[in-house]
């Protein structure tokens, strides 16, 4: 089954974007090394990054039938705000896991609280790009043991 990795609003500007809170490393290597990896697990690997949560809430929903298994997902600041990506997870029922690259918990408090982590696989989140590698091998372990 395909693996989907869904990045949200302003994640298109990693590598420039704070760099001393996500640092240097932009979005187009952490898709390019989770799509080796990937291949190199027997899985095939999507990304999709949008500013805009429609776009997201359509890339969710397009994916209960598009073969996708499993879904990580950062959803950058709609973390914090959007019911609608989680009604979507929801809806489709595909398991995900929510990564972050900085610690949500050490930053303003409006970051602590997530509106999709109660119903995610689990939570990743501090250890900058390294966390997506992780959730990844975690995303494979699972699709392989679901057979
Ligand atoms: C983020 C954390 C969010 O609070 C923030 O709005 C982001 C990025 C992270 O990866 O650390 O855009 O999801």
């Amino acid at each position: 089954a395909k693996i989907l990795v869904l990045h949200g609003p302003n994640l298109n500007l990693l590598g420039t974007r704070e760099p001393e809170v996500y640092g240097r490393t932009t979005l187009a290597e952490i898709d390019a090394d989770l799509v080796a990896r990937a291949a190199a697990a027997g899985h095939a690997l999507e990304h999709f990054q949008s500013n805009a949560e429609h776009e997201l809430v359509e890339r969710v929903q397009r994916a209960r039938t598009d073969g996708t298994g499993f879904i990580l997902i950062n959803p950058g600041a709609f973390t914090h705000t959007s019911i609608a990506l989680r009604d979507a997870l929801a809806a489709v029922a595909i398991p995900f896991i929510e990564v972050h690259l900085s610690n949500v918990h050490a930053r303003e408090a409006f970051r602590r609280h997530s509106y999709l982590s109660d119903i995610a696989v689990g939570v990743i989140c501090g250890l900058g790009p390294i966390g997506y590698g992780l959730a990844l091998a975690a995303a494979a372990q699972r699709l392989d043991h679901a057979g």
